[in-house]
């Protein structure tokens, strides 16, 4: 990797502000906030162990949601601290602020290999804007800026990019830590000379937003397989009807130059032979965001591609099922970004849950695969099968970035080797 890591790191004694992303999902319960799912804090704890034995003193820097400038007490990070405490096996003292004296009190106690956790860096508005004086204030702290918040890389934050260029202009050294590293090296250089065969399987709901990644897949790939609800988009683009299912006209256009893109790359385009499509119907009930409840009635497998008018596609069929996993079953590189369905819904959650199954055989049989990120993650986990594939992206946003090609901020920001 290019880019300093905490391995090329000198710590000893040193105030070290690491950038983590424990933007994790979280529920009320009793009128306390509980983490859902752990994984981002966990995937840290090797660089927050390598660091700890190197004699650091980890001051974390985290957002939490979208306070957009305010104290919402239901987005502090009081409760990953603890969590953290629980896995690290260690204390984590949590100071409620991210600058000024409470937190130079705290830095200014601690001993070599402490770790504290700093509140929210969400609750000021400068953070998103990345202002250079809020920059300062977060860095008066930082001997040495460690960045292993790949889930927020993508985000030319204070705590993610400004920080990193003060500390660097004052001499320190700016490193990615080990799960940044992970996600670079799979992410990246794995995928930039894949073992052939290289299947794509991309779903989701929209293809505007997967579009520069088809683009760029088209490239390296062997096969793309495509489904969810932008498979429909690429329907309308072949003149079928799409009835009630999620379309985009406007990226009807696109859908057809990426069907031509892949003629001349000679990459094999497979697109859904049926689906499982149902009969959506407005409930009274209200959903937690207000908004009204849709059932659906009728649920069949189809593989008329006209879909009827008073349905919607909402899963890739049983045919589907068999041709996508004889394909990943060829493969010797799999990347999979996207749900098949709306599989959050268990009526429709069968074609992703084949899709998750074949990858881990393919795994198994020696392939590497690659999951990147969001909601694939998700299924695998609600499948139990996160723990059969080759490699799962902390990132949802980044990993879409960074798999389009593009630079992300967090990692630029960073040393050279
Ligand atoms: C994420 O969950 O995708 C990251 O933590 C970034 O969060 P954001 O989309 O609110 O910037
Ligand atoms: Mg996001």
């Amino acid at each position: 990797m290019a880019k300093l890591t905490v391995k090329d790191l000198d710590v000893r004694g040193k105030r070290v502000f690491m950038r983590v992303d424990y933007n994790v999902p979280l529920e009320e319960k009793d009128g306390q906030m509980v983490i859902t799912d752990a994984t981002r804090i966990v995937e840290t704890l090797p660089t927050l162990k390598l660091l700890i034995e190197k004699g650091g003193k980890l001051i974390l820097t985290a957002h939490l949601g979208r306070p957009k400038g305010k104290r919402e007490a239901t987005m502090s990070l009081a409760p990953v601290a603890k969590k953290l405490s629980e896995l690290l096996g260690k204390p984590v003292a949590f100071v409620d602020d991210c600058i000024g004296e409470k937190v130079e009190n705290a830095a200014a106690g601690m001993k070599n290999g402490d770790v504290i956790l700093l509140e929210n860096v969400r609750y000021y508005n400068e953070e998103e804007k990345n202002d250079p004086a809020f920059a300062e204030k977060l860095a008066k702290i930082a001997e040495v800026y460690v960045n292993d918040a790949f889930g927020a890389a993508h985000r030319a934050h204070a705590s993610t990019e400004g920080v990193a260029r003060v500390v660097a202009k004052r001499g320190g050294k700016c490193a990615a830590g080990l799960l940044m590293e992970r996600e670079l090296k799979f992410l990246g250089d794995e995928l930039e000379k894949p073992a052939r065969p290289f299947v794509v399987i991309l779903g989701g709901a929209k293809v505007s937003d997967k579009i520069k990644v088809i683009d760029r897949l088209l490239e390296k790939a062997d096969a793309l397989l495509i489904g969810g609800a932008m498979a429909y988009t690429f329907r309308l683009a072949q003149g079928y009807k799409t009835g009630k299912s999620l379309v985009e006209p406007d990226a009807a256009g696109i859908a057809k130059s990426a069907l031509a893109k892949a003629k001349a790359k000679n990459v094999k385009f497979l697109l859904p032979l049926d689906d499982v499509v149902a009969v959506p119907v407005k409930t009274d009930k209200l959903d937690k965001k207000g908004k009204p409840v849709i059932e659906y009635q009728n649920p069949k497998a189809s593989a008329d591609l006209n879909c009827p008018d008073d349905a919607a596609g909402l899963d890739i069929g049983p045919a589907t099922v068999v041709a996508y996993a004889a394909e990943i079953m060829r493969a010797k590189t799999i990347l999979w970004n996207g749900p098949m369905g709306l599989f959050e819904n268990k009526q429709f959650a069968p074609g992703t849950n084949a899709i998750a199954q074949a990858v881990a055989e393919a795994t198994q049989k020696g392939a590497k695969s690659i999951i990147g990120g969001g909601d694939s993650v998700k299924a695998l986990n609600k499948a139990k099968l996160g723990d059969k594939v080759t490699f799962m992206s902390t990132g949802g946003g980044a990993s879409l970035e960074f798999l389009e090609g593009a630079v992300l901020p967090g990692v630029a920001a960073l040393s050279d080797k």
